[in-house]
């Protein structure tokens, strides 16, 4: 028997669809009630797709996770695929351990070593938190006044983690992409959010007390994103937002796959062997066409993908046709669990 803990809009509306296409037998658990691990132990696995923004899943998912792998079941997302998810200052250990080429990446625990390193250091920098997603805790660095002004901040009040002039400057962009009515009223909400603390600023705590920052990898008008379930790649390109270096939140999808280079297949299908993934999508950037690094992640909006014409295997073999992630996703998870 399979759990699967449902929250619609997430990838367990395709595996619940999946279970009943297959006649897989499943039961929807409470992963929010105290007595989880009671309402696993008649089952083989859990599934459940958490996000960084649910405050609840952040303070409790991973230690279910591993607290359930030694019950012996199997989880998804499991330790090895999720511990680093929206924490870049984990995948940059993660990610030089497993020797990835990771885009230089240097953190910072001390204010005087920070402001010693930002003085001896070449400008841009990229700075960033260590979470968030759409680029909203991603900004360029020009020179020391502003890495001072960062580090000062960061080992001081700190920063809310989730950036509330994205919600305006977003809105704006929209509205010039489409000009529609609603874009036009969603900037009243997004001026109202400069002002109005967020949901989420009042459950999640501040940033504070350490500082991360990337070198700028200059003349980048997009990034590949390389998703990776098992043995399948898939991705798209994504362009940058008008006059800015950032494309993850943009919206400019791309799906053709002669747009997508081949070495960032080799290396992301490659990594995920490595870091023992059940699905990870990494994000490159380019260094006179050498493939960077700058994230991982364990999820993705399932709806970027419906335009995808079709995905590769390991061997680097071209599958066309639509197809589901979702899908792969709990394939994979049954085919290791082999009670179920
Ligand atoms: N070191 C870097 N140099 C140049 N561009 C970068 C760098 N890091 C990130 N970017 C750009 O900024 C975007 C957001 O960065 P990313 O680390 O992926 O954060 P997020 O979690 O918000 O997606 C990327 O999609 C990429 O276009
Ligand atoms: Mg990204």
């Amino acid at each position: 028997m399979l759990a699967i803990h449902h929250r619609s809009g997430s990838f367990s509306d395709k595996w619940i669809e999946y279970c009943i296409l297959n006649k897989v037998p499943y039961k929807l658990v409470d992963c929010y009630r105290s007595d989880i691990v009671e309402q696993i132990k008649n089952c083989d696995g859990l599934m459940w797709h958490w996000a960084h923004y649910d405050h609840k899943a952040v303070l409790f998912a991973r230690q279910l996770i591993y607290s359930l792998e030694k019950m012996g079941k199997k989880v998804f997302p499991n330790a090895h695929t999720s511990w680093h998810y929206d924490d870049k200052v984990g995948q940059k250990y993660l990610l030089e351990a497993v020797a990835a080429p990771l885009v230089p990446s240097y953190v910072f625990y001390d204010k005087r070593e920070a402001l010693d390193w930002a003085k001896k250091t070449t400008y841009p920098k990229v700075f960033k938190l260590r979470g968030g997603a759409g680029s909203q805790n991603v900004q360029i660095v020009l020179n020391l006044l502003a890495a001072n002004k960062l580090i000062n901040k960061a080992f001081g009040g700190g920063f809310n983690a989730f950036n509330r002039r994205y919600f305006l400057t977003e809105r704006l962009g929209q509205f010039r992409r489409d000009k529609t009515v609603t874009s036009f009223f969603n900037i009243g909400k997004g001026l109202g959010r400069l002002f109005i603390p967020t949901k989420q600023e009042k459950y999640f705590s501040r940033e504070r007390n350490y500082i991360y920052f990337q070198e700028f990898i200059p003349e980048n008008n997009f990034d590949i994103r390389i998703n990776v379930i098992g043995n399948r790649a898939f991705g798209f390109k994504r362009m940058v937002r008008q006059g800015d270096f950032r494309a993850s939140g943009s919206g400019k999808l791309i799906h053709d796959p002669n747009q997508i280079p081949i070495d960032c297949l080799q290396i992301a299908l490659d990594l995920s062997v490595r870091i023992q993934s059940q699905s990870i999508a990494f994000d490159f950037v380019f260094n006179s066409g050498k493939p960077l690094l700058v994230e991982v992640s364990y999820c993705f909006p399932p709806r970027f993908y419906l335009l995808c014409p079709g995905y590769w295997n390991e061997r680097l073999e071209w599958i066309g046709g639509p197809f589901t992630p979702e899908y792969f996703i709990i394939k994979d998870f049954l085919m290791q669990s082999d009670t179920i």
